[in-house]
């Protein structure tokens, strides 16, 4: 794999109204590869009041690099605890983004000592690679989570 350099140049935005139709096909790239637990496609118009709603709890980052390379989205579900869904696009993928994001976007949630708890279908492998080498936990079936202090994420 190639390793990211600083001139790499990459950074972490939270998400806006002019990244709709980037996550909307992103999303539906997943559902259609199976690897999210939605089966069926968004609808256009239902992903678009889903994001206005959500995109103001400031938990939905895009990574950059020139082009948008992926987005990794926080949903809470109790005071201090997190679930995570993430991808990056198909061209970019295996090139340490999706660990990147991870490690800066974590940083980027105002709170502390919370608990991100990744839900990942069985068939889904390499997602659970990826949660794996970042020091998420299997603390039961298809369920990963990290205790997050701070900690870094190598
Ligand atoms: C999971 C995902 C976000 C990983 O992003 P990525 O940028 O390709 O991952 P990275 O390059 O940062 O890889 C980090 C680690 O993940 C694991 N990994 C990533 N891709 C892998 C693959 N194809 N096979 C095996 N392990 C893999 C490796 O352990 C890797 O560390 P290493 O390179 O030191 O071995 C990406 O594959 C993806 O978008 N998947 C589809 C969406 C999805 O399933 N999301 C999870 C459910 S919410």
């Amino acid at each position: 794999m190639r390793k990211l350099l600083k001139r790499d140049n990459i950074y972490l935005r939270k998400a806006n109204n002019r990244d709709i139709r980037f996550l909307f096909n992103i999303f539906n790239e997943n559902i259609k590869k199976k690897n999210f637990f939605s089966k069926k496609k968004l609808k256009y118009s239902d992903h678009k009041i889903w994001f206005k709603k959500n995109m103001s709890k400031n938990l939905i980052f895009i990574c950059v690099k020139k082009y948008k390379i992926g987005y990794i989205r926080y949903d809470k579900f109790k005071i201090k605890d997190f679930k995570v869904s993430i991808a990056i696009k198909e061209t970019y993928k295996k090139r340490g983004f999706g660990k990147i994001l991870l490690k800066r976007s974590l940083g980027m949630i105002k709170s502390k000592n919370f608990k991100i708890y990744a839900f990942i279908r069985k068939t889904n492998k390499v997602s659970k690679k990826f949660f794996l080498s970042c020091k998420f936990k299997l603390t039961a079936p298809n369920i990963y989570v990290l205790k997050y202090k701070n900690e870094k994420i190598h």
